[in-house]
């Protein structure tokens, strides 16, 4: 895309501009476009709050986290020109006449509008109607919403029911960032831009499946929010559910919003149901007690501050689960994810299966399977572990596994990793719909979820206890290794 690729303005309005998401990821990803010559140079960023500012204070605010949240340093003619685009609106979201104030500060209505509700998902309703009620909606606009879509299927229905009243599902971009992630969407590179992927990618040659998405923090203050959801409802309904689909589906026909996101609908629909008869074999749910990080005290989630000391809400997750079609049958994908793991590291690792017949067998008796591990973050990349002959003339065939490495720092060396909100919101403005998720898939993903969720309330499943700092419950080893395999550590 040329420097003046862009396209013709638009209003961004970021509801809930002053908000957590906002400040270190919204924000950040509108300043970077910018700066990349991809917003045009007429388009403004609406901040709507409830809180009472001026535009100074608002301005001055944007620049504080534009600071701490940019990680270049920030340049003074770029920043100018980004300020300039700024308004401010204070709003009560509940109110509908609040939203008559906020149509006289929008454009006369000839520039595309993008609503981002980046405020809690009960209220999206209330803003759709406000906004229809001052007449701010038409078919061009956009309407960006955050997830989590509801707690629930049922309540997902009424989320999604509320806002397509007044908008049409072509105008709605439900967001999963992982999607926007560059190692997500090389996802789709490696799988169909490549022969030796797409050709070997099923049943007949791959044995089995991880995912892990293990992050260091903990809850982040967010515990009213966190302890109604949990890492089920946080993670593995949406952003597990999403790399799973993407790296399972079958080859879309094409790029298109509708082609990828029918492919990786069927995914989620052939998940295989688990269930009160099969959750203790297929699910381990944990909770972090005290323990240690880099060598510091860390409480655990119990002791977390404004915690409710009896919470049975799960900060860990591990499922092995299977995809019930024709290219996947019997192969195990096992998925973990978890708060307070040691380390925040997130990878795919597919493993191969072993050759039939070792000739090798005396060099190397237990000839290892060759596994693809595709690094989400940090340190994006890709790996092919292979075997691989050492040269020497001592021994005819002395052998080794080696890797194979396109880790992105050393193949595109000085080549930022674009973060996964800039792509979206880059996305959202240039109306592409396909990194987004539809209405069916955030179905058809809560009702898997629900049954493993009310599977685990009916049976009165209690998380299992992990220290911070740990991979998790022990018995989430077990489930793994009752097949005699292991996590990639
Ligand atoms: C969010 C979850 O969707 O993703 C958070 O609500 C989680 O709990 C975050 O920490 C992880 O995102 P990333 O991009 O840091 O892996």
């Amino acid at each position: 895309m040329k420097n003046t690729d862009y396209q013709s303005a638009s209003e961004i309005i970021l509801f809930g501009a002053v908000g957590d998401l906002s400040r270190r990821k919204l924000l950040p990803a509108l300043f970077q476009l910018d700066q990349a010559g991809l917003l045009n140079p007429d388009s403004r960023i609406i901040g709507v709050a409830r809180q009472v500012m001026d535009i100074s204070s608002f301005t001055a605010f944007v620049e504080q986290n534009l600071k701490e949240f940019v990680e270049q340093d920030l340049n003074t003619e770029i920043m100018e020109r980004f300020k300039s685009r700024l308004v401010f609106h204070q709003l009560d979201f509940k109110e509908t006449q609040s939203y008559v104030g906020l149509a006289e500060v929008l454009a006369n209505g000839h520039q595309t509008r993008v609503y981002y509700f980046s405020t809690p998902p009960d209220i999206y309703g209330d803003i759709t109607d406000g906004l229809n009620s001052a007449d701010l909606i038409t078919d061009s606009d956009r309407v960006v919403m955050e997830k989590p879509i509801g707690h629930c299927l049922a309540s997902s229905k009424v989320i999604n029911d509320q806002v397509s009243r007044y908008f049409n599902e072509n105008q709605i971009y439900r967001i999963d960032h992982y999607l926007g992630k560059e190692t997500v969407l090389n996802l789709l590179v490696l799988r169909f831009a490549n022969s030796l992927f797409t050709n070997n990618w099923d049943r007949d040659s791959i044995d089995h499946v991880q995912i892990t998405v293990a992050e260091s923090v903990g809850i982040e203050g967010r515990w009213g929010f966190y302890d109604e959801a949990g890492q089920m409802r946080d993670m593995i309904q949406n952003h597990l559910l999403q790399i799973l689909s993407l790296l399972a589906m079958e080859p879309p026909a094409d790029l298109e919003a509708d082609s990828i996101r029918a492919e990786k609908l069927k995914v989620i629909k052939a998940l295989a149901p688990i269930n009160r008869q099969n959750i203790a074999e297929k699910t381990v749910r944990g909770q972090y007690t005290d323990g240690f990080l880099n060598g510091r005290s860390v409480p655990g989630y119990l002791n977390e501050d404004g915690a409710n000391k009896t919470s049975n809400t799960e900060t860990f997750v591990a499922i092995k689960t299977e995809i019930n079609n024709w290219r996947w049958k019997g192969v195990p994908f096992y998925l973990r994810t978890g708060k307070r793991m040691p380390i925040k590291h997130s990878e795919i690792v597919v493993h191969f299966k072993q050759q039939p017949h070792n000739i090798f067998n005396d060099s190397y008796a237990d000839l290892p399977s060759n596994k693809l591990t595709i690094r989400l973050q940090p340190d994006e990349g890709v790996e092919l572990q292979m075997m691989n002959k050492i040269p020497g003339i001592a021994s005819q065939m002395n052998i080794q596994e080696n890797t194979l490495d396109l880790s992105f720092s050393k193949t595109y060396e000085n080549k930022r990793v674009v973060d996964a909100y800039e792509r979206l919101m880059l996305e959202v403005v240039n109306g592409n719909q396909s990194l987004f998720v539809s209405r069916e898939e955030v179905e058809a993903a809560w009702l898997w979820a629900d049954s493993i969720i009310d599977a685990w309330q009916s049976s009165n499943n209690k998380p299992k206890p992990y220290a911070a700092g740990s991979w998790g419950p022990v018995s989430s080893i077990s489930l793994i290794a009752r097949d005699d395999r292991q996590w990639v550590e």
